[in-house]
């Protein structure tokens, strides 16, 4: 997996930094070619020449080289990297990344980086129990920094707690298996629907639901950055897409979403039908205001929207996936069960109304996933990204 990969090894200022030079050791071994960016403390840790020597490739750590004035250019480098790894990364270097202080070569080559971006966080248990550390971390994590948890042991201190550096070994499992992602993902095509939809009755009022299109968009970054192109149709939501891969098609009603989602489908590998989507709306659409005053309760008519998920699965071909969600207040697994057998699902997300930090609107979510042929897996807990990640590692396009 990492055979001919160009990778950014960032080293930071901290104890770990001696198993650098394993990790970069293991990293050649696999066939990568890395440039090594140091930070000027890190020098005082490892040796450049021990660097250089193993990546077989003069170490970057200042802007200039002292010797013939040559500009390190940190954009051509950030260019340059399928993938940037920061093993150790201190608090010190962290906090630069999370708030874009740039004044060393390696925060530059990272705010350069086109690349994915991966940091080992290593220091002493208080440091990384702190909650500016805390903070950072979870910042880099909602910029699409890739954490490989620091471990628990014994640490250079000689306290004990967490704070080791994860160690190379793990690391580099960490990249090979991004790596075999994003091969399987490059190039696929997805289509994603997110958000309610809205139903009008009149210019002023609509039948909606509370859905905010937080799992939908997390799918879509998540398959945008494994490489996929990915097609978001999306009800009324306030949230952006981020990643370039993302095309976003903004709809309002589930006829809208239905049109879009079936003219997308022929050409898609994968459909995730993430959306809310109302199941009925008005027989008529008012084209004035309905008006309380001297008017009788007016019935609103309901009709039948279109099962979006249902049509896809019928027209389903052989060599593509479909993913539907189940959000149930009871009978949870018998229904999610019969709503994929109905809809001609290959897998249903199940979450559950019954968990406060799961469903609408919340920032978490808990997912048990049902596939077709019968297995079921609990996912772990986690954010929606984490959520989402986990949803497409069990899917093979
Ligand atoms: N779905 C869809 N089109 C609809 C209704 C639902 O594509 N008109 C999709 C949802 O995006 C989801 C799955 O079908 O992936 C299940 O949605 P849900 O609302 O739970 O199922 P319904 O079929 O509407 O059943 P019910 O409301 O009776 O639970």
């Amino acid at each position: 997996m990492l055979k001919n990969k160009h990778i950014i090894l960032g080293i930071t200022g901290g104890i770990a930094a001696y198993k650098s030079a394993m990790l970069l050791r293991l990293l050649v071994k696999a066939g990568a070619e890395v440039q090594v960016v140091m930070t000027p403390s890190a020098k005082e840790f490892i040796t450049p020449v021990t660097l250089s020597a193993l990546s077989g490739k003069p170490v970057v750590s200042e802007f200039f080289s002292a010797n013939t004035g040559e500009w390190h250019s940190h954009v051509d480098l950030g260019l340059w990297a399928d993938a940037m790894v920061i093993a150790p990364a201190t608090a010190c270097t962290l906090a630069k990344m999370a708030t874009g202080v740039a004044d060393n070569m390696l925060v530059t080559t990272y705010l350069s980086a086109k690349a994915p971006v991966f940091v080992a966080p290593a220091m002493d248990l208080d440091m990384m129990a702190h909650p500016t550390t805390t903070r950072n971390l979870q910042t880099l994590q909602r910029d699409g920094v890739a954490i490989i948890e620091a471990e628990a042991g014994e640490l250079a201190s000689h306290l004990v707690g967490k704070g080791r550096m994860a160690e190379p070994e793990t690391i580099v499992a960490a990249l090979e298996s991004y790596f075999a992602k994003s091969e399987q993902w490059a190039g696929k095509d997805v289509l994603i629907t997110a958000g309610p939809t809205y139903e009008r009755i009149d210019p002023v009022r609509f039948i909606g639901n509370f859905s905010t299109g937080k799992m939908g968009y997390a799918l879509a970054e998540e398959a945008a950055k494994r490489g996929a192109n990915v097609m978001l149709v999306s009800g009324p939501v306030s949230l952006k897409a981020k990643h370039p891969n993302i095309t976003v098609v903004s709809v309002e009603s589930a006829r809208e979403m239905h049109d879009a989602c079936v003219q997308a489908w022929p050409a898609a590998d994968l459909a995730i039908m993430c959306a809310a989507v109302a199941d009925y709306a008005p027989a008529e659409y008012h084209h004035k205001k309905i008006k309380r005053e001297g008017h009788e309760v007016p019935v609103i008519e309901l009709v039948k929207n279109p099962d979006i998920a249902a049509a896809l699965g019928q027209s389903k071909r052989e060599d593509q996936v479909l993913v539907g969600f189940a959000l149930e207040t009871d009978n949870e697994q018998a229904n999610a069960l019969d709503k994929m057998r109905r809809k001609g699902l290959d897998f249903i997300a199940l979450n559950s109304l019954k968990d406060a930090d799961a469903g609408f609107g919340v920032d978490t979510n808990r997912v048990t996933l049902f596939a077709a042929d019968g297995t079921s897996t609990e996912l772990p807990f986690g954010t929606k990204a984490e959520v989402a990640s986990s949803i497409l590692n069990h899917i093979n396009l």
